[in-house]
């Protein structure tokens, strides 16, 4: 017996890093997926298998998650032990990756892994709810990045265009918007919990600077709310502009990064980094009016390509 499930990537519209400190964050999940397959097998070891590498632990013992070489899949490890030992059995799982997110840009290829996983290996035992599942995934998630805020998590589990803060999780936001956004892909890979650490340090020792980009954080996301409601892609497109230059100044952005916003915001309505930063992916937002322009002018420089809101977020198959 296969148990499948896929989850979608994401893309944060306003409020990325300021989430940690808890502030509110806008997200949606977008069209490319992450599909996790698992199936018992009579090897005592929990095996995964991606394009990114094969790793396995023996079953034999349920507490050695110190012992993944590859960090990255500690996760799916943690996710595999916790239902082994949940549901007593003798058998070892094997569980094979399949992605269309690229890894390490900002479009939540970890989160959706997460969640991915937590459905298909739990599945093997009684299809868990989608509440479920994103607790277990973010669990699993802090096993190697302890600050994450579980906004990513939340978005691929649910799908659609949400608000996510610490304090009270995941808000649906009401209009079912068809907005489009171009990625553009600056190819620099970063490692998000090192990014993280980074506007940390900066936030120790500029207080006051960062408290009051928090509350022009909150200003951005209270106005990108009413013109989500309000369909108004030009508002938009520049509280996205305001947001970058937050970013810009917290730290996150690189020379490249900067260049194709200034590159997208010729044609666009609006341009910013999208999740971490520290290289990445940026987005800008467009409509049929200008997303051909927009593309053939970021092609010169990035790899790009449109996507749109994904409504379904984790799925079973
Ligand atoms: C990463 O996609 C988003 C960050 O805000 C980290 C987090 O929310 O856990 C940078």
């Amino acid at each position: 017996m296969k148990s499948i499930a896929s989850a979608p990537g994401k893309i944060i519209l306003f409020g990325e890093h300021f989430v940690v400190y808890g502030m509110k964050a806008v997200l949606c999940s977008i069209d490319k997926r992450i599909t996790a397959t698992s199936q018992f097998i009579d090897e005592k070891v929990i095996r995964i298998r991606s394009s990114l590498g094969e790793s396995e632990i023996s079953i034999d013992s349920l507490d050695n998650l110190g012992k993944v070489q590859q960090k990255f899949m500690k996760p799916f490890f943690y996710v595999a032990q916790k239902a082994i030992k949940e549901n007593s059995i003798k058998n070892g799982i094997e569980i094979v990756l399949e992605s269309e997110i690229p890894p390490g840009v900002g479009l939540g290829s970890s989160s959706a892994a997460c969640v991915a996983v937590t459905a298909s290996v739990n599945g093997l035992f009684s299809k868990l709810s989608k509440k479920d599942v994103v607790k277990i995934a973010i669990q699993a998630e802090r096993t190697i990045f302890e600050q994450n805020s579980g906004a990513d998590s939340s978005v691929s589990t649910f799908g659609g265009l949400v608000s996510y803060d610490l304090k009270n999780g995941f808000g649906d936001i009401t209009s079912r918007n068809d907005l489009n956004f171009i990625i553009s892909n600056s190819a620099q890979v970063h490692n998000t919990q090192d990014v993280v650490r980074q506007v940390r340090i900066f936030k120790e020792k500029n207080e006051d600077l960062f408290n009051r980009l928090c509350r022009e954080e909150t200003d951005i996301v209270d106005d990108a709310t009413s013109s989500l409601k309000e369909n108004d892609l030009h508002k938009l497109g520049s509280l996205m502009l305001k947001n970058h230059d937050l970013l810009k100044q917290i730290g996150v952005s690189t020379e490249k990064i900067d260049l194709l916003v200034h590159e997208a915001k010729k044609t666009s309505y609006g341009a910013k980094i999208t999740g971490a930063g520290g290289g990445g992916c940026i987005i800008s937002l467009v409509d049929n009016s200008n997303s051909e322009d927009t593309l053939n002018n970021l092609r010169k420089i990035s790899d790009c390509f449109v996507t749109k809101i994904d409504y379904s977020g984790l799925r079973y198959s």
